[in-house]
């Protein structure tokens, strides 16, 4: 465990929901030379081909690209979900390539936050079990887990629902809860596949908000793949993705959404 308690809730509730920088020289996030490649009915994949990436500070970004460009399976690989066929790949100075099996489900559940497209809540527990439930498994005092996750929830604005079930949440509350779960251990990385792909216009509009808010206060960085050019406009940096590698960055300082697109475009075209 790389932090104590007092350090993760502190007395006020602007301290209780934010966190100290990951407090290290050196990238946040660093790939090099990553490639991944699946065999499928004897057919070969390369889903990554060769990616190098380097973010620094922590804040919001966005990874976009075709279907098919490898920004899932990239993801999968910063979080130790699958392994790189070669390549190193560091997270907050941890080197997430070489971990075994054991060493990669602690890291996922302290040092990454995940945020699906699908939610992933469990459901029949209410939005504040879900929440626990990452503590719960690692042994946490539950004490420190009802203040925690009772502050986590307030700032994602669903505090009043903290005792409901999924199923009487909307789509935009399910996922700001499942936002309040992934930021249960102050992850250095939060990784959000297309985070708003089942929400309506509002609601999406408001988590984009939120994600950029809370990278900055949490210190945190979120990096979101997406194919909408108005949630890249939230982000500090695109970077695009074409056949498996990153195949232009571009800082979105100044651009909104159709700014974003035009961006994008020239990038993939
Ligand atoms: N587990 C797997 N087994 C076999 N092939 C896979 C697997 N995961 C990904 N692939 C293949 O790797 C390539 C990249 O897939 P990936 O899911 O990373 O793309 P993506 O950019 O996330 O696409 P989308 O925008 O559609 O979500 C695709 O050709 C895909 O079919
Ligand atoms: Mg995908």
């Amino acid at each position: 465990m790389n932090h104590t308690r007092n350090e993760m809730v502190a007395p006020g509730p602007h301290d209780a929901t934010s966190r100290a920088p990951h407090g290290r020289d050196g990238p946040l996030l660093e790939c090099r030379g990553v490639w991944k490649s699946y065999t499928m009915a004897g057919h070969r994949v390369e889903a990554v081909r060769g990616v190098d990436l380097r973010i620094d500070a922590p804040g919001f970004y966005a990874v976009m690209g075709q279907s098919g460009s490898g920004k899932s399976t990239l993801l999968h690989l910063l979080a130790a979900l699958d392994r790189p066929d070669r390549g190193e790949i560091e997270v907050a100075g941890r080197a997430v390539h070489a971990l075994d099996e054991r060493a990669a489900t602690q890291f996922r559940r302290r040092q990454i936050g995940i945020v699906f497209q699908q939610f992933n809540l469990i459901s029949t527990l209410s939005a504040r079990e879900n929440v626990e439930l990452p503590g719960m498994l690692a042994g946490e005092d539950p004490d420190w887990l009802t203040e925690r996750s009772r502050l986590l929830l307030d700032r994602l604005g669903v505090g009043k629902r903290a005792d409901h079930r999924p199923d009487a949440l909307s789509g935009g509350e399910q996922q700001r809860v499942s936002i309040a779960r992934a930021l249960l251990f102050s992850p250095p990385l939060v990784l959000a596949d297309e985070p708003t792909g089942n929400l309506d216009s509002a609601s999406s509009r408001l988590l984009w908000s939120l994600l950029g808010e809370i990278a900055a206060e949490h210190q945190t960085l979120v990096l979101m793949v997406t194919h909408e050019p108005a949630a890249a406009a939230h982000c500090r940096a695109v970077y695009v993705l074409k056949d498996g590698a990153v195949h232009a960055t571009f800082n979105t300082e100044g651009l909104d959404a159709a700014g974003v697109a035009s961006r994008y475009q020239h990038c993939t075209g």
